[in-house]
Formats: C-alpha cells, structure tokens, sequence
C-alpha cells in the first residue's frame, strides 16, 4: 500500500533542544590512542576484549560454530571456532540456563498438571510478576504500571486499540519512514479498523534529502506544523534501521503541546540507552526482552540505579494484561 512520506526540507529551522550523545567512533578511536593501537587492528580487538570487565559472562552463552552457520565460506574460516555473532538486535544468542529452566516447567507440568498455575518457584499464573520490577526499571516506570504478555506487536495491536481514537479533524498517525515493517503494517490495520485510509492518514516522516537521521528539529517542527491532525506519534525510540536515538523526552513534551498520544517502541533501545518513561510522560510503550537487554549487561546495570515513580498511562498495559489473565485463567487477581 502507498503510503504518504512527508518531508521536513521545507520546514523553517527553529531553535530546538538537543540531545548531545558521544557517537561510538569517538569512543573507540579515544581508546585506541590511549592504547596506542590502531583501532581497526586486530590487537586492539583484543585489548579491548581483555579491558572487558564483563567478558566473563560469554560463557554463560551458546555461540554457534562456523561450521554450523549458513552463508560461510567455510574454505575461509576455521569451522570449529565459535562465530561472530552480530545479530543481538533481532535474536540474542542463547543464555546455556535456558534449557535447564524449560525442563524444570516441563517437569513441573508432569508431575503436576493444571497445578503447576499455582505451584513451584513460578506458578504459571503469575510468571510475568517475576519479572515486573527488574523491567520497570530498565524503562524508568514503576512495576505496576509494566505489563509483560505477548509479542511486541500483539500488544502494539492491544494499546492501539485503546489509545488511537482518531476523529475527522485528528486521524493521523505520525511515524518515521522506514519504521519496523510489523509496525507498519499494525498500524495500517488499525488506520483501516477505524474507518481511515492509511494514504492519508499515515505520515512517515523521512530525513531530508542526502541524510540519514531525521534532526530533532526537524520531528519538533513537523508535530508544531502539523499536530493538530495528528492522533497518535508513534516512533522506534531507538531507530532499528538507522541507529538512530530519539529525542523522546522532547518528541512527547511537542506531542502533548499539540494534544497528540505519543508512544514509542523500544524494541531496540530497552537495555540498551537511558529511559524514563514516566518523567518523560510517554503515554505507552512496547518492547520485547530477547534483543539487546539480554545481551548488553553493562547498560542493564546502569539502568538499575534509577529511582522511580508514577507513570499512570502505562498502566493500560497492565488492565491488558489482568484482562488476559482472567480470560486465560478464569481467575480474577
Ligand atoms: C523495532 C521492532 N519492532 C517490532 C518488532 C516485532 O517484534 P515481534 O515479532 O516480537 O512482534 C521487532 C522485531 O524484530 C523490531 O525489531
């Protein structure tokens, strides 16, 4: 389906505030000239893995071999070394625990049946609890107003439903061009299940021409521009195509100044950047647990040492989840 791209070129500059984040690069090469190594020389790889004061928990994965890997010239490679395993922002690798706590619900369900809901270390009736607090805090929110269920896009369907309410005068929907698919495509549903026609009523906002970030400036003065026909903002915090990190505390202070929902999906950015969803006021959010918050414990920690508090709409998230439960398991909480 075609869809509407809107372009920022045009737009007036105006003074915005700025999100000063130290680009990786600068990082690296201050480390190689510290280290007086060449940054792209195999020696400050492995300097840089020995300085690794987290390197030790690797082994607490299973890294597929060369030899089992798809696409691998394998006259090229040793194929009894472990691979390179770039891919944590789509599937992380596998933590070697994994197994070991599958059987033990597995058994739990032989030895004993439907009891296992409410037996055991995790009764399975509350399973998502176990994981609340430790969740809320890598998205600055409190634990009751933090809902793990389902699929990322599944609950993208689910809050949608509750928080896009468009009207004639304010239908649209404002995303970035080259979004997830999946969310794309959510969206495009949800335009089409209230009456609307995604080519009009879905704006992706593309960089100006040459570039390939949006500016911040440039997402603050479309939302001024343009606001007042938009319903729901709905943005990846972290960019899974660019890498780019969304000002999101100044995308929803614009946003709710123009009256609009804002949210975002935070498939790449949990575990990964700085969040504060409710001091931000963000009105929902969605991500999923098997990227980058598995594999990046650095960030994980830092993120723990954030106080928290009220972010009442995140709450909705939380309704969902108790009405799931009592459909699923007949029980009221
Ligand atoms: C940015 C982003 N959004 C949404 C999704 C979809 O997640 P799920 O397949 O769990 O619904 C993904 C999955 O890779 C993603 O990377």
């Amino acid at each position: 389906m075609k869809r509407a791209e809107v372009s920022p070129e045009e737009e007036p500059k105006k003074k915005c505030p700025r999100v000063t984040v130290k680009n990786p690069l600068d990082s690296l090469e201050e480390k190689a000239r510290e280290f007086s190594l060449d940054m792209h020389s195999y020696e400050f790889a492995k300097k840089m893995d020995e300085e690794d004061s987290l390197r030790h928990l690797r082994d607490d994965f299973c890294v597929p071999k060369m030899k089992d890997i798809p696409s691998v010239d394998k006259t090229l490679v040793d194929n009894d070394e472990d691979c390179v395993y770039l891919s944590g922002n789509s599937l992380g690798l596998q933590p070697k625990k994994t197994r070991f706590y599958m059987d033990q619900e597995l058994n739990k369900w032989g030895k004993y049946g439907v009891h296992g809901h409410f037996l055991g270390d995790i009764p399975w009736a509350f399973c998502d609890e176990v994981m609340q607090v430790d969740m809320s805090k890598l998205v600055g929110a409190n634990p009751e107003e933090v809902a793990i269920m389902n699929g990322l896009t599944v609950n993208l369907h689910l809050l949608m439903v509750s928080f896009y309410r468009p009207t004639e005068k304010r239908h649209k929907i404002l995303i970035e061009s080259k979004a997830f698919p999946a969310d794309h495509y959510a969206m495009e549903s949800q335009i089409c299940n209230k009456g609307y026609d995604p080519k009009s009523s879905l704006l992706c906002l593309k960089p100006s021409q040459g570039r390939h970030v949006i500016t911040t400036e440039e997402i603050l003065s479309f939302i001024e521009r343009e606001g007042d026909e938009i319903a729901l903002i709905l943005m990846g915090g972290l960019q899974y195509f660019s890498g780019q990190l969304f000002d999101m505390e100044a995308i929803t202070k614009a946003g709710h100044a123009k009256g609009c929902v804002v949210a975002f999906d935070l498939a790449h950015a949990v575990g990964n950047v700085e969040l504060k969803l409710h001091d931000w006021g963000v009105d929902f959010a969605v991500w999923c647990n098997y990227k980058v918050s598995r594999e990046k414990n650095r960030q994980v920690n830092n993120q723990l040492r954030h106080s928290l508090c009220n972010f009442p709409t995140l709450r909705n998230q939380l309704c969902i989840a108790r009405l799931y439960k009592q459909s699923t398991s007949g029980k009221q909480l």
